[in-house]
């Protein structure tokens, strides 16, 4: 448990590089185990979600060092194909392991992902598309058991653009004889740099950032170089910290058209923004306006992991933001307690409307998940007095030294 202490009322000035992104990494890590050669990532963040799959690739059988940003993995020795439940439990992601261990080892068990406080999170997508591929499966006492004698390449129908069940689907079918079309893909850019990565260790694929996917061989290299890509959701946070503390900020090292869907909102708050190779400026000089509704969507959509963060920067907006979250049926929890710094939010099932108020005032407040707490985090950076938010761990499984990044730029903050 970490108390991140808050004081408000000072505007961010300066430039920040962003981390490697953490839904990039954690698919790239799971596809390792498809070669039996030396990788070496470099921009890997450290996050706990990171230090958990690389803890599940050594209890695998691989070996996993980190010197810093570089981590180098050899899966030669993958002696194993159930990830235990401590670790499954410990990431809810832990799931992206299953099209890996079905390629590699022809089987996989694992604790079936809990729920979390975005609401149920279902692996029926990801079960299907191990089915299409010629797996069996089974759910028992909370443990999810897939195997196959050999999976056969075919066509993998989503019914939704799940990001997960995409990036299984893609990994799984790199394992499978015969080639495989995935319809229905998410288009995530984290789902073009996964297919980057597979196609470095060997596989003949193409369409990712489409909603078809062709996968057609793998012939795996024994030694890979890759460098993972920038975190958007990082950095539309320190937009959107800015956004609610005021100043003048550039976020450098990311693709600009990866936060489109965040800027322009930002812009058509009153925000100024300027983009550039690899890096995006915002200024705001002055109270945001309201009145937008963002529905969230799959990319290229508005993302539903920036919907807290923007939510932050509506509080004090003037006028009525309203909010509608299609993809998780429990994500405004913040909302509540953004309330208890005097924030005007009322939440009614998938809708939330935020009316801007004139000032917020420092509280203590608690994270309930991770983009969640980066959003009280970054509320507190426009509330006056100290806002003590009270994290059990989230925000440290997504962001690394999120506190050094935005105190770098001028915010008063300590964790203890
Ligand atoms: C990925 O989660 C991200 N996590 C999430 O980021 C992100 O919010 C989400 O994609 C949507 O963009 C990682 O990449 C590690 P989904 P994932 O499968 O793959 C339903 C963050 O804060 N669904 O695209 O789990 C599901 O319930 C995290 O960084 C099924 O019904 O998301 C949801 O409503 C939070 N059956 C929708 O699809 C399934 O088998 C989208 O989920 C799988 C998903």
């Amino acid at each position: 448990m970490s108390i991140w202490r808050v004081q408000g009322g000072y505007p961010l000035e300066g430039s920040v590089t962003i981390q490697g992104a953490k839904n990039a990494v954690l698919p790239v890590l799971a596809a390792c185990i498809l070669t039996d050669g030396e990788i070496e990532l470099t921009n890997v963040p450290v996050l706990r979600d990171v230090e958990a799959s690389l803890e599940i690739l050594r209890r695998l059988g691989c070996t996993a060092e980190r010197q810093g940003d570089v981590v180098t993995l050899d899966c030669r020795q993958v002696t194993g194909s159930a990830i235990p439940g401590e670790l499954a439990g410990q990431m809810r992601s832990s799931v992206i392991f299953l099209g890996a261990l079905l390629a590699r080892c022809g089987q996989a068990r694992l604790a079936l992902p809990g729920g979390c406080a975005l609401g149920p999170r279902p692996v029926d997508l990801h079960l299907a598309a191990m089915e299409a591929l010629g797996a069996h499966t089974q759910i028992a006492d909370g443990e999810l058991l897939c195997w196959a004698d050999g999976l056969a390449g075919g066509v993998i129908p989503l019914e939704k653009p799940s990001v997960g069940a995409t990036e299984n689907a893609m990994i799984a079918a790199c394992g499978a004889k015969g080639a495989s079309v995935i319809t229905g893909a998410a288009q995530e850019p984290e789902i073009v740099h996964l297919q980057g990565f597979l196609r470095a260790l060997g596989a003949d694929m193409d369409g990712a950032g489409t909603s078809v996917i062709t996968v057609r061989g793998f012939k795996p290299v024994r030694r890979v170089g890759w460098r993972i890509m920038p975190d958007r959701i990082a950095a539309a946070t320190v937009l959107c910290a800015c956004a609610c503390a005021g100043g003048d900020v550039e976020v450098r090292g990311l693709e600009p058209a990866h936060v489109a869907a965040v800027t322009r909102p930002l812009e058509d708050m009153g925000a100024r923004l300027e983009s550039g190779t690899g890096r995006v400026r915002i200024r705001c000089a002055r109270r945001l306006r309201g009145g937008q509704t963002l529905i969230t969507a799959p990319y290229p959509g508005f993302p539903t992991d920036a919907q807290p963060l923007l939510m932050a920067a509506a509080l004090k907006a003037e006028g009525v933001t309203t909010f509608v979250e299609t993809i998780f049926s429990d994500r405004f929890r913040q909302g509540a307690e953004m309330a208890r710094l005097g924030a005007d939010v009322r939440v009614a099932g998938r809708v939330a409307s935020v009316t801007g108020v004139e000032r917020l005032c420092g509280a203590p407040v608690l994270a309930e998940d991770l983009r969640g707490g980066a959003s009280l985090i970054i509320a507190g950076l426009g509330a006056e007095g100290q806002t003590d938010v009270t994290d059990p761990g989230h925000v440290a499984r997504g962001y690394e030294r999120l506190d050094e990044t935005l105190s770098a730029l001028g915010a008063h903050i300590a964790i203890t």
